[in-house]
């Protein structure tokens, strides 16, 4: 069993040391998976802080990472972006895992958007932009794993039903649909890794409902909800999951492909902060 629940006092540390060193206090935040970083680097740039000088946030050894949280406005909204996170398959706890998401809710975040890149299980392209409408925790593993003793939630027992705002699945098809972008809703999968799956895996987690796979959001999901914050998550395709997938070449290609989305992706969140700044 590893070590769950991201420690109360932990939370408090970082929070302190961020709020004494970011301008504004951040309403939403965003959570930028492989390939996607691009998306924080557009001005203004309020603060850039790297994880490592943040207590208790994790490194991040997976290329496509930075490693920092980078404050900045967009569409009137003052937001927290995290350049990266830390997964189940390099050996962290899941509680280091999420910390940031609990840090982000402390600090006064009531939004939190999740990106990630994953493999698709139903035939859906390379570049396919998918809603994430509900999810399998397949980790083996949960960051509550002890939370009836800790902060997070009284019991520890969260609600998941609805984890993904459907007024904001709502909102951001419309956006879509009024700036000419092609999307898609789906069921996420999340395994452990860092193997990507077989074939039969693939077809496994496609018969138990899933159209896409990946190695993360779902903790950090779970802790969000678990704090009553919004979630509100994005998936970008980068692969077939089950197709053949060089390790090396795989993580670069999934890499390249985010990239190449990184834009639509960025038009995207720029269009749901607009509709959240005027609701
Ligand atoms: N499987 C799991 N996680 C992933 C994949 C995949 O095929 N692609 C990107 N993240």
């Amino acid at each position: 069993m590893t070590e769950s629940v991201p420690p109360h006092d932990a939370v408090l540390r970082a929070a302190e040391y961020l709020r004494a060193r970011i301008p504004a206090r951040p309403a939403v935040g965003i959570i930028l998976g492989s390939g996607l970083g691009s998306v924080a680097e557009r001005p203004p740039i309020l603060a850039a802080i790297p994880y490592a000088d943040i207590p208790g946030f994790p490194v991040c050894s997976v290329e496509g990472h930075a490693g920092r949280l980078v404050l900045t406005e967009r569409e009137g909204v003052c937001v927290a972006i995290l350049q990266g996170r830390a997964h189940r398959y390099e050996g962290v706890a899941l509680a280091t895992v999420t910390h940031p998401v609990a840090v982000l809710a402390e600090l006064g975040v009531r939004t939190l958007v999740v990106t990630c890149a994953a493999g698709s299980l139903d035939g859906a392209e390379a570049g396919t932009l998918m809603l994430i409408e509900d999810h399998l925790n397949l980790m083996g593993d949960n960051p509550l794993m002890g939370a009836g003793r800790g902060h997070l939630g009284s019991s520890g027992f969260v609600e998941m039903a609805q984890a993904y705002d459907p007024a904001l699945i709502e909102i951001a098809e419309q956006v879509a649909g009024a700036s000419g972008l092609s999307i898609r809703r789906g069921v996420l999968a999340a395994v452990a890794g860092p193997t990507y799956e077989t074939a039969a895996e693939a077809e496994m987690l496609r018969r138990l409902g899933a159209q896409a796979v990946s190695m993360s959001v779902v903790p950090e999901v779970i802790v969000a909800r678990a704090l009553k914050l919004r979630v509100f998550g994005l998936a970008l395709i980068t692969n077939r999951s089950g197709a053949a997938l060089d390790r090396q070449v795989g993580h670069r290609q999934v890499v390249a492909v985010a990239e190449s989305r990184a834009d639509s992706v960025a038009a995207l969140l720029d269009g749901l902060l607009r509709r959240l700044a005027t609701a």
